[in-house]
């Protein structure tokens, strides 16, 4: 007997046709027309889409949910936002931290959303972010998981305990190498972190997530860098670039020859639209750069790239709920990536690209995979782009683990209820 059946379900990736999902022991183990076993537990998904579930692959969780500490961010810029965290940082506590990273973590399985790349502030002698979000991570393992990265805010030169507490958070169990070459001091500077941060990675078989050519800088080459000591220290595949904002703004011709370097080096490219597009272009009066890395080239090319949430309510961002369609659909608009097929590979930029660059196992929708998705009321991926509709159920290993009723608006005309259909039949 099965564990659970999913009946009249529309996968994601998959065809129109209707399909019963049978998950037994966490695992999907069946999936076809018509299932006729009997479960323990039985849903209709009513023909709505299930989704794998979402994957945020670059946040900042140390950071969530703290918009207004110590004030406001009046400029709303980049660098404003990293010396209002400066000042926020001496007074953050253990408990602060657990209790918004909590909170974010029960908003992110709402939405859907059970993996999270999250970058950690190391530049901070207590490490207290680091050790209770390792213990925040560990807490939540049964309904998403956690991934956390070693993240030199301050700059890896520019701040000259980082090396030894970047150490000292990857002992403690940090899993990703992180690192910020383009705020070292010089170019120079930000050559010599990538080189030290992917050498550390290597020596302990870790994967390195850097922020990198944050900046509308088109002369920024951190980004070759980091490809260029990717495939000299033999780390193809297990290394990302986030942001790569810098990329908007550099000449074709440089283009041409860096995107090969990148492709040798088998990157994962970590856009993160709603906040590359409010904090880049800044010093522009008009025209003014979106600021977001060349989305579409880059897939053309073959490269993985996933898209981030980065920030909710921090000092860098006053918006968001952490609803991953909500940045697919900015970064579609931003990249101009408005046909059919390129909406169907932002949607995957915030599903099984995530999983890829995160190194997530039995990921997916087929027979062996781990029970987890989601039904959204919606009928196919465009649908669910289009609207940002319900989750109406979020499973983690065949268990229910959030519900939303379905949602549908009526209006009273002539004293009539008219429910309102936003899907075009
Ligand atoms: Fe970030």
């Amino acid at each position: 007997m099965l564990d659970l059946i999913i009946r009249n379900a529309r996968l994601a990736g998959g065809s129109e046709e209707r399909v019963d999902i049978g998950c037994k022991l966490g695992k999907i183990v069946e999936l076809g027309a018509r299932i006729n076993e009997k479960a323990e537990r039985e849903y209709d998904a009513k023909g709505y889409l299930v989704s794998p579930p979402f994957v945020d692959s670059h946040f900042h969780m140390d950071s969530a949910l703290s918009y207004g500490r110590p004030r406001i961010n009046r400029s709303g810029t980049l660098l404003e936002g990293i010396e209002l965290w400066r000042e926020a940082k001496p007074h953050l506590t253990s408990d602060d931290i657990k209790k918004r990273a909590l909170q974010l973590c029960h908003w992110a399985i709402a939405k859907g959303n059970l993996a999270i790349r999250s970058h950690v502030d190391i530049c901070d002698p207590s490490l207290v972010a680091v050790e209770t979000l390792l213990d925040v991570a560990k807490e939540m393992k049964p309904y998403i998981d956690l991934q956390l990265v070693a993240f030199p805010q301050d700059g890896f030169y520019r701040d000259p305990n980082a090396e030894q507490l970047l150490i000292r958070a990857l002992d403690k169990g940090v899993h990703v190498v992180g690192g910020i070459p383009h705020f070292e001091r010089t170019m120079h500077d930000g050559s010599l972190s990538i080189t030290r941060l992917c050498e550390i990675a290597a020596e302990r078989g870790l994967m390195v997530d850097m922020h990198c050519d944050e900046s509308d800088d088109p002369m920024s080459r951190h980004v070759e860098m980091l490809a260029r000591e990717t495939t000299r220290l033999g780390l193809q595949g297990r290394v990302a670039g986030s942001h790569l904002t810098s990329m908007h703004s550099m000449d074709d011709y440089y283009v041409s020859k860096l995107i090969p370097l990148m492709c040798e080096a088998e990157l994962h490219v970590i856009p993160n639209p709603l906040i590359n597009i409010t904090l880049q272009g800044r010093h522009d009066s008009y025209p003014k750069r979106r600021g977001m890395t060349r989305v579409k080239e880059l897939m053309a090319a073959g490269l993985n790239v996933a898209c981030g949430h980065d920030c909710v309510m921090d000092p860098w961002y006053s918006l968001g709920s952490h609803d991953m369609l909500e940045v697919a659909v900015m970064g579609l608009h931003v990249g101009q990536m408005t046909g059919q097929s390129e909406m169907l590979d932002m949607y995957r930029s915030v599903t099984f690209n995530g999983a890829k660059a995160l190194g997530l196992e039995n990921y997916g929708l087929e027979v062996g995979c781990n029970a987890d998705f989601v039904i959204l009321q919606a009928k196919n991926e465009v649908e669910a782009l289009r609207l940002r509709p319900a989750r109406l159920r979020v499973f983690r290993r065949g268990i229910s683990i959030s519900e939303t009723p379905e949602h549908i608006p009526s209006l009273t005309l002539d004293g009539k209820n008219v429910p309102i259909n936003f899907t075009l039949d």
